[in-house]
């Protein structure tokens, strides 16, 4: 057996990323970021026969590898990223220096329209010289201004680009929205909860329609891309051609989810929405009723996306409208938060959830991001007694799960 297989052993899942220059593992591992609690070996100084000394960077679990491992390239140009389930390499990469750079590194020109104290300019950098590290350059295209590798390094380590991506840290980024911009309300008392569609007095509310600003939208735009991308590479989620989200609120979910899958994963799908105004199904051409119609060929395959679901009435509406595309297949439903609660009105609960009977009665998986029971798990510490009780009561009456 070779030296460093005894010293490096195989791992059943997670990501490999092999053929690094000596010395650079440490940077690599920076770019990679993986969760805090992932395993991760770091071997330094490994024989190659490519490179006469490598390094290696084990980590275990589930990931998915974004375009952004690219960025590795600037670090370790010859790089392999190996993606390895059931002790075999599922899919093996060699990363690849991008032309250009945009919104990454800050031009060292004070004066460079992209540091202006207003109304800044997106960065742009053009890849020059990318012939060794040593000599890498990048140069500003707004003012030619150059960056070299040493800053490059620097702001490349710093945490802010990049970036293993696991279920945990998609979990994490929605979490840290909803709390953070207020998207989830939590009733100060039981007297002030927030009646539901379905009358049901409910000590929390989630409004993602509440999240109106550019960093929200990013991040989300993120965790949905990375989240699809995710149930894909597990082979949960079957391929499909177009995104559908409902009026209103699903309208631009559906244009996020779109958009980060091709910036982030390269993977190029359409959206498609309703108009919520047109009433008349009858004889109304798909067209009127769905934007977005003119480029569905019959057969072709649809995600769903959406915000909360409570007793899946929308999402319901949303199946029916899209009978008037013709033949069709829904692939799935993919979701922020799962409220978790059985279906029914103030007075009536039925046996099932929501999810529960869209998968059951209409064959669409659903995917959720959260579901109720895990945030509450994060919120509860800090809540009343009074308020904490009132949620769990309202979970023993109407969930579909029970929280403590
Ligand atoms: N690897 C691993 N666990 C596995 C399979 C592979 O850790 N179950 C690691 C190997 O140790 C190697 C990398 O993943 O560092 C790529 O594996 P493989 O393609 O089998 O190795 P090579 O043929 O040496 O790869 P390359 O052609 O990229 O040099
Ligand atoms: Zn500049």
């Amino acid at each position: 057996m070779a030296e460093r297989d005894l010293l490096v052993r195989k791992i059943e899942r997670g990501v490999v990323v092999d053929h690094i220059l000596h010395g650079e593992a440490l940077s690599v591992l920076k770019i990679l970021r993986p969760d805090p609690s992932a395993k991760v070996v770091v071997a330094l100084n490994v024989e190659s026969t490519k490179l006469g000394k490598k390094d290696i960077i084990k980590v275990e679990g589930k990931y998915v590898t974004s375009k952004e491992v690219d960025f590795i390239s600037l670090v370790a140009p010859n790089a392999t990223v190996n993606v390895i389930e059931d002790w075999e390499v599922k899919e093996k990469r060699r990363v690849k220096l991008p032309n250009t750079i945009e919104g990454v590194f800050k031009c060292p020109n004070l004066s460079c329209p992209t540091n202006a104290e207003f109304e800044p300019e997106r960065t742009k950098f053009k890849v020059l010289d990318a012939s060794s590290i040593k000599s890498l350059k990048l140069q500003c295209t707004y003012c030619g201004a150059y960056l070299y590798s040493g800053s490059i390094r620097d702001s490349l380590t710093a945490g802010t680009v990049g970036g293993l991506v696991s279920r945990e840290k998609i979990e994490k980024t929605f979490l840290d929205v909803l709390l953070k911009k207020g998207a989830l309300k939590i009733a100060s008392s039981p007297q002030e909860a927030f009646i539901l569609k379905s009358g049901r007095p409910s000590t929390y509310f989630i409004n993602m329609g509440s999240l109106t600003d550019g960093e929200s939208l990013a991040k989300m735009k993120w965790a949905f891309a990375s989240f699809i991308s995710l149930l894909r590479d597990e082979e949960k989620l079957e391929d499909f051609d177009f995104i559908f989200g409902s009026a209103y609120k699903g309208i631009n979910l559906a244009t996020l989810a779109c958009e980060g899958l091709s910036e982030l994963y390269g993977i190029n799908k359409r959206y498609l929405y309703d108009r919520k105004e047109e009433k008349a199904y009858g004889d109304t051409s798909a067209d009127k009723v769905i934007v977005g119609a003119d480029h569905f060929k019959q057969g072709q395959r649809i995600l769903l996306i959406d915000d909360v679901i409570t007793t899946g009435g929308t999402k319901i509406e949303s199946l029916e409208k899209l009978e008037l595309l013709g033949t069709h297949k829904v692939v799935g439903l993919v979701l922020v938060v799962d409220r978790q609660e059985k279906m029914g009105d103030v007075n009536k609960v039925d046996k099932r959830s929501a999810v529960d009977y869209i998968q059951e009665d209409f064959g669409v998986k659903v995917f959720s991001i959260l579901g109720l029971k895990t945030i509450f798990d994060l919120v509860k510490s800090g809540l009343s007694e009074e308020v904490r009780q009132s949620w769990i009561d309202y979970y023993d009456k109407y969930g579909a799960v029970k929280i403590h």
